[in-house]
């Protein structure tokens, strides 16, 4: 029997409100679709507000010799170039244009004594191009665009679960899912869909990501028939929080280093010296992710096993104006004046540059009428990502995505859920209820956090990355039986369910793709393979969905024109 439920049908509908999110809605509604927003948590929480340091954009207003040029050369280097070239290309030169719109909405940039948007540097960027408000640029990022969908009155549905997308034939016809406050059930009909759900840190133990990034429109996207792409690529931020225990992974922004911060190993040394003697502190993420993991590993490590960063030098005036929340982070939760004394820190689980594969201009997903931008699209930052660069992202495509999504509804009729796939989907959400003797979903999650963060780490080996599979796998049978207890109102146990399945789902697809890799590139770093594999470079992996079965195959990175490769082998 068919429960009630709400529908709410939107020509466009956007499910995730972070940077991405949020820009999508308001393109979408400026080309005057009909939209609807909805997130998993309350408006305002979203993973963005944890790219602290600042949105790169080539303003030029520190460094005049910069441009989007350098931008596009630093960012395919940086992805070492598995990166989608078109993309990067169409990001370098519409990221100046999508800050000072931010600025117009009323983002209140840090000013150079002129009066400009101030820049910083970040790693593997050539010039000072970090345009940032202290150390909380992500959140003012939020804070803008979230203003502006209020201000053209987008409808947000807030503390949804999306459990599904329904597809009508080969397109996409709407989402389903449940108000977590009171288990309501809700039928998003929408001719078009953009995804900007985010990340998925949450497989790992350690991340600065927090609950709401289970990767949940990934593993929708994949069950619907959209293709992942790059996978095994996932970020390694060089510096989260080590001490105390219950704060550890939280981002230590790179806008310290970015403002002259130093990493030493316990002998005193600056080992990123020896590393990369041009870059040091500022090389690019993975390799200095690689490096503190080494320096700990050969026990020039802190007293709880990561290394010491220390911005003291810079004087507390400084600290405290251009790093408040750092300064702040650091004094409440683990005790530590960093104007007087180092931080410790260690890589913590940050980004994730695999996802949704998409189509450069348009964001749309190899599923027709399903769009995708952010954290969950694949393709701007091939094999590792800069920091600084996904706000830029979430800016340019989300607003490609939004504008494409809305001229997409414009052209086509409504498509068609059928009632009896919507029953079949309340029976399935509602089944964890039935189950009088299943498996806990907290249980299996963390034993998933347990397999990714010891077996698919920053260096990777064949034999631990089978035998993660093998975990994953298992844990994919036992979540069959998932089961929760009490109610649909507020039940953290049911909502866990979901996630832990969607999460598995991804977990599968990092770890099959990891081990097809044989190579060692950005964030994929294999032991056993220690080098890059020309071979490999030419080519992205993607997991498809067939009969029910993951596969993993391959596609050619098309070849970059002759004036784009000119621009990143001239400055390599
Ligand atoms: O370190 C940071 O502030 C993070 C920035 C980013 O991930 O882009």
């Amino acid at each position: 029997m068919i429960e009630p439920f709400e529908t709410r049908p939107h020509d466009v509908l956007v499910l995730g409100a972070g940077g991405a999110g949020l820009r999508a809605a308001i393109a979408a509604k400026d080309a005057g679709a009909d939209v609807g927003l909805v997130c998993k948590s309350l408006l305002g929480k979203a993973h963005t507000v944890m790219a602290e340091g600042g949105i790169a954009s080539s303003l030029a207003n520190v460094d005049p010799q910069d441009g989007w040029q350098v931008h596009f050369a630093d960012t395919m280097r940086g992805g070492k170039n598995l990166n989608n070239w078109h993309m990067v290309e169409l990001f370098a030169k519409e990221a100046p244009e999508r800050v000072y719109e931010l600025e117009y909405w009323g983002a209140v940039f840090d000013r150079t004594p002129e009066g400009k948007i101030m820049q910083r540097a970040f790693g593997g960027h050539t010039y000072r191009r970090l345009c940032h408000v202290g150390d909380r640029t992500g959140l003012e990022l939020i804070r803008t665009l979230q203003e502006r969908v209020v201000a053209l009155g987008i409808p947000v549905y807030m503390e949804v679960t999306a459990t599904t997308l329904f597809t009508d034939g080969d397109r996409v016809a709407g989402a389903f899912g449940y108000f977590r406050k009171d288990g309501r059930f809700v039928l998003f009909p929408a001719k078009a869909i953009v995804l900007a759900t985010g990340g998925w840190g949450k497989l790992y133990k350690y991340t600065s990501m927090s609950w709401e990034s289970t990767g949940d429109g990934a593993a929708l996207a994949y069950r619907a028939g959209a293709l992942l792409q790059d996978m095994e690529m996932v970020q390694f931020h060089p510096t989260g929080m080590l001490w105390p225990p219950g704060v550890r992974g939280l981002l230590v922004t790179e806008g310290v280093r970015g403002e002259g911060g130093i990493l030493k190993n316990s002998k005193g040394e600056r080992f990123m010296e020896r590393i990369d003697p041009v870059r040091k502190d500022l090389a690019t993420r993975d390799v200095v992710a690689r490096a503190i993991a080494t320096e700990v590993a050969e026990g020039r490590g802190s007293p709880h096993g990561g290394v010491f960063l220390d911005i003291s030098h810079r004087g507390a005036d400084f600290i405290k104006r251009k790093l408040p929340n750092m300064y702040d982070q650091f004094e409440s939760l683990a005790n530590v004046d960093i104007t007087k004394e180092p931080m410790e820190v260690y890589p913590t689980n940050h980004y994730t540059m695999g996802g949704v594969r998409v189509d450069a201009e348009t964001g749309s997903s190899t599923l027709d009428g399903l769009f995708a931008a952010g954290e969950v699209a694949c393709g701007l930052h091939g094999a590792n990502r800069l920091g600084g660069n996904s706000l830029s992202d979430l800016l340019v495509f989300g607003k490609r995505a939004g504008d494409a999504a809305a001229s997409f509804a414009k052209q086509r009729a409504a498509a068609t859920v059928p009632e009896a796939a919507v029953a079949d989907e309340q029976r399935r959400v509602c089944e964890p209820f039935s189950r009088e003797d299943g498996e806990n979903p907290f249980t299996l999650h963390r034993e998933l956090q347990e397999t990714m963060q010891q077996n698919v780490g920053i260096f990777r080996v064949e034999s631990e990355l089978r035998t993660a599979l093998n975990d994953i796998l298992t844990l994919q049978r036992r979540a069959k039986n998932v089961r929760a207890s009490g109610s649909q109102i507020y039940n953290p146990g049911w909502h866990a369910c979901f996630d832990v399945q969607n999460m598995l789902t991804l977990a599968e697809a990092i770890v099959r793709s990891a081990i097809e890799r044989k190579e060692s590139r950005g964030g994929h770093w294999r032991t056993d393979y220690p080098k890059p594999d020309p071979e490999y470079g030419g080519k992205n992996l993607v997991a498809t969905r067939k009969d029910g079965a993951m596969r993993i195959s391959t596609l050619p990175i098309p070849r970059m024109p002759t004036e784009l490769a000119a621009l990143v082998v001239e400055k390599t």
